[in-house]
């Protein structure tokens, strides 16, 4: 029997990846990790001045464009993917990493505006992002791989966050589903969900909890620390490359332990 050869390093090299969310935080690193795997990159984000600055950041480390667009609207991604492969000719990878804030009330007074904006982003946003690049790899009929951020408050609620618990929850319902109109196509879909990860959306967080890093992680976690954006993007990076290439509809938790904490 022939044993096929595994894909070494670099481990993008040749593949074009969309990272929505990637004017910052976690977004960003996950870019700048996959440039130096061998990607080329399109980030994606709904700020504009601080995604070009990005882009222009990012370009030391390889072929970097930035699309603006607001994955809530349709033909805001519709145009991102479009613009990949005007640029770059394909679509191999995504990293749907974009969600809004969380929100801050318990759910028996949720703001109803704040909850359907939320929703537009965080849940229906994700979604058309995975229709459009799942409509580009079937079309270049090439092997895709698409990776939804979701979160361990997709598996364990936090008080006052109704709204970003559920829109969380359903990415993982997104995710298994799509990964099986994906498969039989060569399409994965699969999911991570960081535990507490230093970025700009954690400490607004923290301040909705009303804790600190330090306390929050010594009570969340086993290993009693914050995670670091670039422990997440390795995620990606597998998921994202052929190493994982028989990995479809799973959730991989990166949380320091978080989900199996007594
Ligand atoms: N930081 C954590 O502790 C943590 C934990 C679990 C999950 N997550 C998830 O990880 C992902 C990244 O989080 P982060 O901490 O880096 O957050 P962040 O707030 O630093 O970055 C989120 C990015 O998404 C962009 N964005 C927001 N709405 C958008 C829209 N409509 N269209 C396009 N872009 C939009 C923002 O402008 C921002 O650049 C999110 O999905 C978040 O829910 C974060």
């Amino acid at each position: 029997m022939e044993v096929p050869e595994a894909p070494v390093f670099p481990l993008l090299k040749g593949k074009v990846a969309i990272i929505t969310g990637a004017a910052q935080g976690m977004g960003k690193t996950t870019a700048a990790v996959f440039l130096q795997a061998g990607a080329k990159v399109v980030i994606a984000d709904i700020k504009t001045d601080q995604g070009e600055e990005v882009a222009k950041e990012l370009s030391a480390l390889g072929d970097v464009r930035f699309v603006k667009t607001d994955i809530s609207k349709s033909d805001e991604v519709q145009n991102l993917i479009a613009q990949t492969v005007k640029e770059f000719g394909q679509l191999d990878v995504a990293i749907n990493n974009a969600a809004h804030y969380p929100d801050n009330s318990p759910l028996l007074d949720f703001n109803e505006d704040t909850w359907r904006r939320l929703m537009d982003v965080t849940l229906t946003g994700t979604a058309l992002c995975v229709k459009y690049q799942m409509q580009q790899m079937r079309e270049q009929g090439t092997k895709g791989s698409i990776v939804n951020i979701a979160s361990i408050n997709a598996f364990s609620p936090e008080p006052n966050m109704p709204a970003y618990t559920t829109a969380k929850h359903a990415l993982i319902g997104l995710t298994k589903h799509a990964s099986n109109e994906g498969g039989p196509l060569g399409i994965r879909v699969n999911a991570i969900a960081p535990g507490p990860i230093f970025s700009e959306m954690s400490a607004a967080a923290l301040k909705i909890m009303g804790t600190t890093p330090e306390a929050f992680a010594a009570k969340a976690t086993s290993m009693s620390r914050f995670g670091q954006g670039h422990e997440v993007a390795q995620g990606s990076l597998w998921l994202g490359s052929d190493c994982s290439s028989y990995v479809n509809g799973v959730c991989l938790p990166i949380d320091g332990g978080a989900l199996s904490k007594w």
